[in-house]
């Protein structure tokens, strides 16, 4: 049976996954995350976000119900308290001298942190680290937040579009498809571990510079791509247009379930910190690309990404995808359980 990827792949469960963006989220109150198909509580308790079980472990009420109460999440059925490791520390029915049973007790993941505004989250003891962005803490570079959204499709295939190098004069002719640039060069893909990188020459089209007063809306530049894929499907591109500066997209995935993905994206821009430029102009012009995406990937008739060779027909210019394909049937080959 041929082998198919999916967003509720079990060997998943050994990477980072972003869950949620702390912008978006009232420290106050739960959230409801959901994660490889199963639903979780998300909860500050302690100054620590916590990721907790959806489901009670008394009579299985939602936990998203809840209330914090102190350090605690407290069940809107009976009133049971939960601290951020899972420990039930509180059972009012049975009294101060309550006997804890250890049912009560609520699996965590094995790793939780905040990185990029990101709240990430690993089942199981991670394998790989969160993907590194060097330009993060640099001041030649301005923040662009692009708004979360959910695609219909796989994280796989989102990450797969990322890195494909031969679509742009295509689906992206509304925006950086340059129509003239149609063959892909020669390249290299460098696997290293759980990642791998390759670099592309290529004209594009960006926007114009807002501050020249130009007229029209956009240039063509010679661009230098510099495409890194972090196990499991996250994708950063340095863009390095020369005389215009750098650009770095970041596209971090949560795999939802099957059919859903959260897309995380973040754009860092030299133009932003010099002031040619505003974060809400990346914004726009990267919705706008990713718009064009979503338009064709929400319509692939499956929402999985083909491991064995013959499913698909790959050439030359897809050997960044393919190395795509070793990656994820390397983390499909992991042992479960
Ligand atoms: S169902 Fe949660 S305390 Fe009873
Ligand atoms: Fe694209």
């Amino acid at each position: 049976m041929a082998r198919w990827f999916d967003n509720e792949n079990p060997g998943l469960r050994n990477f980072w996954h972003p869950v949620a963006r702390v912008a978006d989220l009232d420290n106050s109150r739960p959230h409801a995350v959901r994660l490889l198909g199963v639903d979780y509580t998300l909860a500050q308790l302690d100054g620590h976000w916590a990721l907790l079980p959806e489901t009670c472990p008394h009579r299985l009420a939602p936990l998203t119900s809840g209330t914090i109460v102190g350090e605690t999440l407290q069940c809107a059925y009976h009133g049971w308290k939960f601290d951020g490791s899972g420990s039930c520390v509180d059972i009012p029915a049975l009294g101060s001298e309550a006997t804890i049973p250890p049912t009560a007790h609520l699996e965590t993941p094995a790793a939780i942190e905040e990185r990029y505004g990101l709240i990430w989250v690993a089942l199981d003891e991670p394998l790989h680290p969160i993907p590194a962005v060097p330009e993060w803490n640099d001041d030649a570079f301005g923040v662009a937040v692009i708004p979360a959204q959910v695609w219909q499709a796989s994280a796989a295939q989102m990450a797969d579009n990322f890195l494909d190098v031969a679509h742009f004069p295509f689906t992206h002719l509304g925006t950086i498809g340059d129509p003239e640039d149609l063959e892909v060069a020669p390249y290299e893909v460098t696997r290293d571990g759980w990642s791998f990188s390759s670099v592309h020459h290529h004209s594009s089209k960006v926007l114009g510079d807002a501050t020249s007063g130009e007229t029209e809306a956009f240039t063509t530049f010679h661009r230098t791509m510099t495409f890194r894929c972090d196990a499991p499907h996250h994708v950063r591109l340095h863009i390095d247009y020369g005389v215009d500066g750098d650009l770095v997209l970041l596209f971090f995935h949560q795999p939802i379930d099957v059919g859903h993905s959260a897309l995380y994206s973040l754009a860092l821009a030299e133009n932003i910190a010099d002031g040619r430029m505003t974060a809400a102009d990346h914004i726009a012009f990267q919705s706008e690309v990713g718009r064009e995406d979503r338009e064709l990937l929400e319509r692939l008739a499956t929402k999985a990404v083909p491991l064995e060779v013959g499913v698909e027909t790959h050439t030359r210019a897809d050997r960044i995808t393919v190395e795509l394909r070793r990656l994820l049937a390397d983390i499909d080959d992991l042992p479960t359980g």
